[in-house]
């Protein structure tokens, strides 16, 4: 009987709108952020694979992602490298306290370190970080320049940043792409980077699995950008 019932309010729970899920996407929160933290890991894992067979790290390197979601790659990141140290910042609660929770034995031995925080303004030492990577995360970025500038700070010399992305193309025909998304070209992305003195080393695109949502499949395909921080 509960489980018809709970069929039943299934059959006439609404749509969320595209605002809502572009909303969500953006910073995750309240009662729908467990949901969407679990479906990006589903829907992003293989861009998630196609960064993290880039990320070029060596041992005792310290590396930072940025908008880590819920977390759910942290162990994948760390067996890139031996006694590598990750730090994580997102500015979404309901996320940090998730990570928090679902890494707690990785930053009880002190090989993970989560903040609350925007890239933007990071809570770190300058010329900390050997690598830094963020995956779907600049398409939010209002004012690039700013994020830029402070994640160059916060790199050494030389150090690469890893972009993780979906094409703008594909993100054009999504559902919940609303203008809350920041849509840039892969020849914009490059300018924007190389006027804060990021100079592009690669690009690899790649065609994801289709994912569905409501109904409907959608093609994926990704691309992974690695940046030098200029000496
Ligand atoms: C679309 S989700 C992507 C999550 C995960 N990286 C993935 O691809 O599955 C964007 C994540 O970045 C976080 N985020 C967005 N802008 C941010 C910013 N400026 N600083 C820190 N976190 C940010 C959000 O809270 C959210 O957890």
């Amino acid at each position: 009987m509960l489980q018809f019932l709970k069929k039943l309010l299934q059959k006439f729970k609404p749509t969320p709108t595209p605002e809502f899920i572009a909303q969500q996407l953006r910073k995750p929160h309240g009662a729908f952020a467990k949901t969407i933290g679990e479906r990006m890991n589903e829907s992003n894992r293989s861009l998630y694979k196609l960064v993290l067979q880039h990320l070029q790290l060596q041992p005792g390197n310290q590396v930072l992602e940025i908008g880590f979601g819920n977390g759910h790659f942290f162990k994948e990141i760390l067996n890139k490298a031996e006694r590598l140290k990750l730090y994580g910042i997102d500015f979404s609660s309901a996320m940090v306290k998730a990570a928090r929770k679902d890494n707690a034995e990785l930053i009880r031995q002190g090989l993970l370190e989560l903040e609350m925080g925007s890239s933007d303004q990071l809570p770190y030492t300058a010329g900390l970080f050997d690598a830094v990577f963020c995956i779907n995360v600049i398409y939010f970025w209002d004012k690039p320049f700013t994020h830029l500038q402070e994640i160059s700070r916060v790199m050494k010399p030389g150090a690469r940043f890893y972009v993780g992305i979906r094409t703008k193309e594909i993100m054009e025909k999504l559902p919940f792409v609303t203008p809350l998304f920041k849509l840039r070209g892969k020849e914009e992305i490059q300018r924007i980077f190389g006027e804060c003195g990021f100079e592009l080393i690669q690009t690899q695109q790649e065609t994801e699995p289709p994912v569905t949502m409501y109904g409907a499949t959608y093609a994926m395909e990704g691309m992974c950008m690695v940046f030098e921080k200029k000496a």
